[in-house]
């Protein structure tokens, strides 16, 4: 097991928990890789039909955990050996999402900032308790988009929306995204682990041969576009992870919370 991660199977769905709450749930390098390999193992595991991700704690997840790149030199490993890891790793973790066959559904219980909302985009069903906000300041942290969010966001909520969340860095409440498109239903706090529940057990009643045929027809036409755009978004966020405007903001942040 990974720490920060904890799964489990039952009846069919498989649950990813982000288990770091002291932390916000902020994702590691060691939990992007774990959860891309869950995902890959997962697409052709015939005993899972449909994977859930939810949040441990008040929050869905606080994104990229904003020490990793700090941490990493601590340890004596190059700027450019930590970037191009970096940048591979999150390629790797996108794609897993783009190519994974089955049902995916994100159980938001409650904020989510970054990459756990710009891969929302990429989800088949999206649960969020009415506790939960949306928030991908990317600009404010020198850094572009990730998550296939440059090409999901505008399709969902159109482009200056998109442009407002991507860009302006607003961020939504569950009831604005639930109208932006960006969240399927919005539940209260209190009936939110019955509805997670609920919604499960429905879903695995239903056929899951039929329902990989019928994500994979939906889905072709997008699948190159999301690739490409994948291999877009990490090139550049590269380049920017060592970019003045990026190195100032993220030491803003670390230097604020010490
Ligand atoms: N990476 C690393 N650590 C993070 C983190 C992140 N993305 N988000 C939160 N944490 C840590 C904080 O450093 C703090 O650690 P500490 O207790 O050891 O000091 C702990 O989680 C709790 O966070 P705190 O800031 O005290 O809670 P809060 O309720 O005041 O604010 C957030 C929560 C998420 C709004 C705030 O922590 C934040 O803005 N985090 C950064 C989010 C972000 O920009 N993510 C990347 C997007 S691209």
């Amino acid at each position: 097991p990974t720490a920060g991660l904890e799964t489990s199977v039952n009846g069919g769905v498989m649950q990813i928990c982000l288990s770091r709450p002291e932390k916000k749930n902020a994702v590691t390098f060691d939990m992007y890789q774990s959860w891309t390999s869950m995902l890959n193992k997962a697409a052709t595991d015939p005993n899972i039909k449909i994977v859930a991700i939810t949040g441990k704690g008040d929050y869905f997840s606080s994104g990229n955990d904003l020490t990793t790149f700090t941490k990493q030199m601590e340890t004596g490993v190059p700027m450019q050996d930590i970037v191009k890891t970096a940048r591979n790793v999150l390629y790797q973790f996108v794609s897993a999402f783009i190519s994974f066959p089955k049902t995916l559904v994100a159980l938001v219980n409650g904020p989510s900032v970054g990459i756990t909302v710009t891969t929302l985009g990429l989800y088949d069903f999206v649960l969020a308790a009415e506790t939960a906000t949306f928030h991908t300041p990317f600009v404010t942290l020198g850094q572009t988009p990730e998550g296939c969010s440059s090409a999901t966001f505008p399709k969902i909520m159109g482009p200056l929306r998109a442009n407002e969340m991507l860009l302006f860095n607003r961020r939504l409440t569950a009831r604005e995204a639930n109208d932006w498109g960006l969240v399927t239903r919005v539940v209260s706090k209190t009936d939110f682990a019955g509805e997670c529940k609920r919604l499960l057990n429905e879903m695995a009643q239903l056929p899951p041969e039929t329902l990989v045929f019928s994500k994979e027809i939906m889905r072709a036409r997008d699948r190159e576009l999301l690739y490409s755009v994948n291999k877009m978004e990490c090139d550049r966020l590269a380049e920017r992870w060592t970019s003045p405007e990026c190195i100032r903001a993220i030491t803003n942040f670390l230097q604020r919370v010490k």
